[in-house]
């Protein structure tokens, strides 16, 4: 029997582990044979050395099996997943599950909360009053059958090997990277059991990574694991160098969505939600990414995403009273705005700070335990480039807490940087892997 010490050292010196290594180790880390400090000391190896397309592919199947693997296989058609790999303001899945499913693609989708500076699908649902995430599997598909579409929390059981090296790489500082990110998306991905996967790899000041190329890189191999486990899978890299649309903060950000499906929502916001749901309709209809984007605007343009969006709340246990009067949504009690110091463009907005001013003001956790306040968040009233006048409103800050709306409001002036001329425009849409 191989000792572990020394298929650690294998991969120290930079060798590649046999797929036989790669499935002993997610085994042997699950069941606690293998203990903390040697799987640790593992991920820092794979940090420095990475892994070759043929050992991320093993150690990714091996985290999708080590839990259960959802068979869509009682939904008829050829089912297409989402997957965001972490952003700010980002509703785009509020939006493109309904649209795609109105165009008559089934999405049976799990979807995570808030991590980090970034928000969560499910956070933002369970802000309409009544909103259901945790629908047993029976429950699950009634919902897909009768609304077309159930987005999900996702289920203990589902890749917890991922869950176990996650909370290990979160305290060893063995998250950034590259393959250990690929594996620990594509992992859930595969386990929740789509046909095909769209990925939206975000980049830039507001993402998990910055950097471009690694960015690309990311998305790269993601589309490799995807192909190798039999899956079709493109990925579109998405700038996050400012926040999507303007609401940042869940239940703001539902009533952005719903004025999003009723054909009025931000142009970055639409820009975005139409390619990725061009990209999803045309893999699961098997047409053009043109005819694709034809239809996804049609299916806003004619109420029949919005009908889809109703239905979806319905089905989940959602108040659609409130979605048809998003004005009677709860609202913050505390309403804070923060002006512009000076005339100038804004040419830089840092994304990542709006998502922590957000969580300041009670939109995110800081502990997984922490309760998230629905109405708590930012709606932002200019972008980059925009010129604003001094003492113009550029953000519209809501809490529940006076000392949070204090903190938020002295923390959100470093977020903007103001020129005497416009800046670079975003490059909103870069790349896209097939
Ligand atoms: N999201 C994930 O699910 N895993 C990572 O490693 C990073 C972001």
């Amino acid at each position: 029997m191989e000792r572990f010490v020394d298929v650690i050292h294998k991969k120290k010196i930079g060798y590649e582990l046999s797929d036989s290594e790669i499935e002993n180790m997610i085994h042997g880390y699950c069941d606690g044979t293998i203990p903390d400090y040697q799987m640790s000391a593992m991920l820092m190896a794979i940090c420095f050395n990475g892994l070759s397309d043929r050992e991320l592919t093993t150690l990714t199947l091996a985290m999708r099996d080590s839990g259960q693997i959802n068979d869509l296989s009682q939904i008829p058609g050829i089912k297409v997943d989402k997957h965001s790999t972490g952003g700010v303001g980002d509703k785009t899945t509020l939006i493109i599950g309904p649209v795609v499913a109105a165009c008559g693609i089934p999405i049976a989708k799990m979807s995570g909360r808030g991590l980090g500076f970034t928000g969560g699908t499910i956070d933002k649902l369970e802000s309409i009053p009544g909103f259901r995430t945790d629908l047993s599997n029976e429950d699950f598909f009634r919902a897909v059958q009768t609304a077309g579409i159930c987005v999900n929390g996702q289920t203990a059981d589902l890749a917890p090997a991922d869950k176990l090296i996650y909370a290990l790489r979160d305290v060893t500082a063995t998250v950034e990277s590259i393959p250990l990110i690929a594996a620990s998306i594509m992992s859930k991905k595969l386990a929740a059991g789509s046909d095909c996967i769209v990925l939206d790899v975000t980049t830039g000041n507001g993402a998990f990574i910055k950097d471009y190329e690694q960015s690309l890189e990311l998305a790269q191999k993601m589309v490799t694991i995807g192909n190798n486990a039999g899956k079709t899978t493109i990925a579109q890299l998405t700038s996050m160098d400012e926040p999507l649309g303007f609401a940042i903060g869940n239940n703001l950000e539902v009533k952005e969505a719903i004025d999003a499906l009723h054909g009025n929502g931000p142009e970055d916001l639409m820009q975005v939600c139409y390619s990725l749901a061009a990209h999803m309709i045309s893999l699961g209809k098997n047409i053009s990414y043109e005819q694709a984007e034809k239809e996804a605007r049609e299916a806003i343009e004619s109420g029949r995403a919005w009908d889809v969006f109703l239905k979806m709340v319905a089905g989940q246990g959602g108040d659609i009273s409130y979605m048809e009067h998003p004005n009677t949504l709860p609202q913050a009690p505390i309403v804070l705005e923060y002006q512009s110091p000076s005339d100038g463009y804004i040419t830089f907005m840092d994304t990542e700070g709006f998502g922590n001013v957000a969580g300041i003001l009670g939109a995110g956790r800081s502990k997984k335990e922490d309760a998230v306040d629905f109405t708590a968040g930012i709606v932002l009233q200019h972008k980059i480039n925009d010129f604003v006048k001094e003492g113009e409103v550029l953000a519209t800050l809501y809490t529940s807490d006076q000392t949070r709306g204090a903190t938020a409001l002295s923390k959100i002036k470093n977020c903007y940087e103001l020129s005497a001329e416009p800046g670079k425009p975003i490059r909103l849409i870069g790349d896209v892997i097939r």
